[in-house]
């Protein structure tokens, strides 16, 4: 019976869902109707393998998945923390990886070493409470933004910021460095905890097929 229903991914837009796809079109689940690129259809069905796949913002796939929307989403771990929604973790896909820092120019070092009242800004700000209060017990200000947040401690907004670093381009191109690092990042599957006690085989078997194939 258990096989009769629709398995739901929520994908994060991009890049990352470029790399899921193909991941999992390497353990046999594939969606035609997705490779289109002309197509303005916003859900993918696989009518034979009983799957549904649609994109959503990074920030919304959690929420998809915690409401039971979709069954499975694949996300960056800074969305995660970020969101903080009930939904199980289940795998460390390896891909996207980054590093989620304190940034912002050297003569910064100084202030974040005497625990001075700081402005922080970030598209994160519950990352960054939780790092500056909880972890390092120093009270900052912090101040939110939405993108190109390499901009506060130049334009004089913040002293440094809590934002991502990839390949570390955007801060030297910026007269920025890394400060302190908060935590390693790389994009991750989860699951609905309903979900997963209805359909627990087949949830399982995908993530041990993917397992299987992620440890090669
Ligand atoms: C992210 C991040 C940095 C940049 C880091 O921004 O916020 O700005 O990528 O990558 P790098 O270390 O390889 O230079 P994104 O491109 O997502 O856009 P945003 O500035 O609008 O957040």
């Amino acid at each position: 019976m258990e096989e009769k229903r629709y398995l739901t991914f929520a994908l994060t837009k991009g890049r990352l869902a470029e790399k899921t796809l193909s991941l999992l079109e390497s353990v046999g689940l594939t969606c035609e109707e997705m490779k289109d690129k002309s197509s303005r259809k916003l859900v993918f069905v696989n009518e034979e393998q009983k799957l549904r796949f649609f994109l959503a913002k990074g920030p919304d796939v959690p929420t998809y998945v915690e409401y039971g929307a979709a069954d499975i989403g694949v996300v960056g771990k800074d969305t995660l923390l970020e969101e903080g929604r009930r939904v199980y973790e289940v795998l460390d896909l390896g891909f996207g990886k980054c590093r989620m820092c304190v940034c912002g120019p050297e003569s910064a070092r100084e202030l974040l070493k005497h625990h001075e009242m700081i402005r922080v800004a970030s598209k994160y700000p519950n990352i960054a409470k939780e790092y500056f209060y909880n972890k390092k017990n120093q009270t900052v200000d912090i101040i939110k933004l939405n993108g190109s947040v390499e901009l506060g401690p130049i334009v004089g907004l913040s002293d440094v910021i809590v934002d991502i670093v990839e390949t570390g381009g955007t801060l030297r191109e910026n007269g920025l460095e890394v400060l302190e690092e908060v935590c390693p990042l790389s994009a991750r599957m989860i699951v609905n905890q309903v979900s997963m006690q209805m359909q627990p085989e087949r949830i399982k078997d995908l993530i041990a097929r993917l397992r299987g194939k992620l440890e090669l």
